[in-house]
């Protein structure tokens, strides 16, 4: 909806023609479209208080954990889903209150722990046994209380792409859902640990109802046990990641999500929180590449300037976007089969099979849609690849909002040890 096509300017975005990007900043560029990402956070907020649920909102900042997008869902209301120091450190400079900040992750470092009891951030996810007791220790060797949560796994299939699933019992994620009753009334022993509640998590880009009710019904009927032995149950995480219609999918809305939740856990009485990523973030972002060079043949090779090293998603999961292109004589052209591809070595840096696309050439723009989640945040510099500049878009403004990384500073952040450095004979 925020992408428009103008006769003359082309492809735009949030109002600005993306060929006036490229011009200004060159290729491969990420952008993020402001207005999309407000819009979003309001809609999926108005979905849970239509329903009038206890909910808080934090976004999982792993999707997209660019400082100008924690501070603009700071003021949309929401607070942080974390998974490291790094992430921590980065919700607070954006102004997110530790009160709003919650913390997950399978192998958090004591000094990660630390940080987040010296925070006094709401609450740890915990995700074993074993971290739950190091937890205790390290809260009382600082003389504090942690809240902390134990993060169930609710052994659900969340019918998503292997490599995005958390909640089956063989993924590494939780603390199996058996174990977890018994453990909550072992945890009300420890001195330095307030627990209050459960979280879980039960995969990405979920697109129908049922594991999500299954999951939720699981953790309902977890939280009368626990209470039926006198537990304290407080407050509910229900992760769980919306999925967005990147392709053809029927995506499901907010107002499904909020519908399951209230059905399964609304009367328990509890603080609920959610912790979204990719529904809200993945549309608001655009990769924006230039061809380099066609290459003629069957198939038909697209090369264009953006890689994997910038957009990971398809190499390592198979995952499909929209390409579109950018000039206007492009939009009404005859389309055909053809591949695109990157400039990386490997045979897995392709972004597309068979695309129908118009006749493209050296030069044109093309934008790879759908790439605001887990998009610039798994870039690396594989062969020696910069980090792409990022802009931000919002109501016909734009503004870069990271610079290029340039190869000197690669290079300038690397030393030779003096043993193999030339000698001057
Ligand atoms: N909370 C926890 C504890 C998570 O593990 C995740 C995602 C989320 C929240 C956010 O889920 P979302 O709303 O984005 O579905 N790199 C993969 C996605 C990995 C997601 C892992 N956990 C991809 O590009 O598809």
């Amino acid at each position: 909806p925020s992408l428009q096509t103008d006769v003359r300017d082309g492809l735009m975005f949030e109002g600005v023609p993306l060929h006036v990007i490229a011009a200004a900043v060159g290729t491969p560029c990420w952008i993020t479209g402001a207005g999309t990402l407000r819009r979003r956070a309001d809609s999926l907020r108005a979905a849970f208080e239509a329903r009038h649920l206890p909910v808080s909102f934090h976004f999982a900042v792993k999707s997209q954990d660019h400082q100008a997008t924690l501070t603009m869902l700071h003021q949309c209301g929401y607070g942080a889903d974390i998974v490291s120091g790094g992430e921590m450190k980065r919700a607070l400079a954006a102004g997110i209150p530790a009160a709003n900040i919650v913390f997950s992750g399978v192998g958090k470092t004591d000094a990660e722990l630390r940080m987040a009891v010296e925070q006094d951030i709401a609450q740890v996810n915990v995700e074993s046994v074993e971290e739950l007791y190091r937890l205790d220790q390290i809260a009382g060797s600082m003389g504090r209380v942690a809240r902390a949560a134990l993060r169930v796994n609710p052994d659900v299939d969340a019918n998503t792409h292997d490599k995005i699933s958390t909640g089956r019992a063989g993924d590494k994620f939780g603390i199996e859902h058996a174990r977890a009753v018994s453990l909550y009334s072992e945890a009300s022993g420890l001195r330095s640990i307030k627990l209050v509640g459960l979280a879980v998590h039960l995969g990405s880009q979920m697109l129908t109802a049922q594991p999500f009710r299954l999951g939720y019904q699981r953790l309902a009927d977890m939280v009368r046990e626990i209470r039926s032995f006198g537990g304290i149950v407080e407050s509910i995480d229900c992760g769980g990641g919306l999925g967005i219609r990147y392709r053809d999918e029927t995506a499901p809305a907010p107002e499904m999500l909020a519908g399951v939740i209230a059905e399964t856990l609304g009367d328990l009485d509890v603080r609920l929180s959610v912790e979204p990523g990719r529904w809200l973030s993945a549309p608001t972002g655009i990769l924006l590449s230039r061809v380099i060079e066609t290459k003629a043949g069957n198939p038909e090779f697209v090369v264009i300037d953006a890689a994997m090293n910038d957009l990971m998603r398809p190499a390592l999961y198979d995952s499909w976007h929209g390409i579109l292109p950018v000039a206007p004589q492009h939009f009404t052209a005859p389309v055909s089969p053809r591949d695109v591809v990157g400039p990386v070595c490997e045979s897995s840096d392709i972004f597309a099979r068979d695309r129908a696309l118009p006749d493209l050439e050296r030069g044109d723009l093309v934008a790879l849609l759908d790439t605001g989640a887990y998009g610039a945040v798994m870039s690396s510099t594989y062969n020696s690849r910069p980090f792409a500049t990022q802009v931000m878009v919002d109501d016909h403004r734009w503004q870069i909002i990271r610079e290029r990384q340039t190869v000197e500073e690669l290079i300038a952040a690397e030393s030779v040890p003096d043993w193999i450095k030339p000698r001057n004979a």
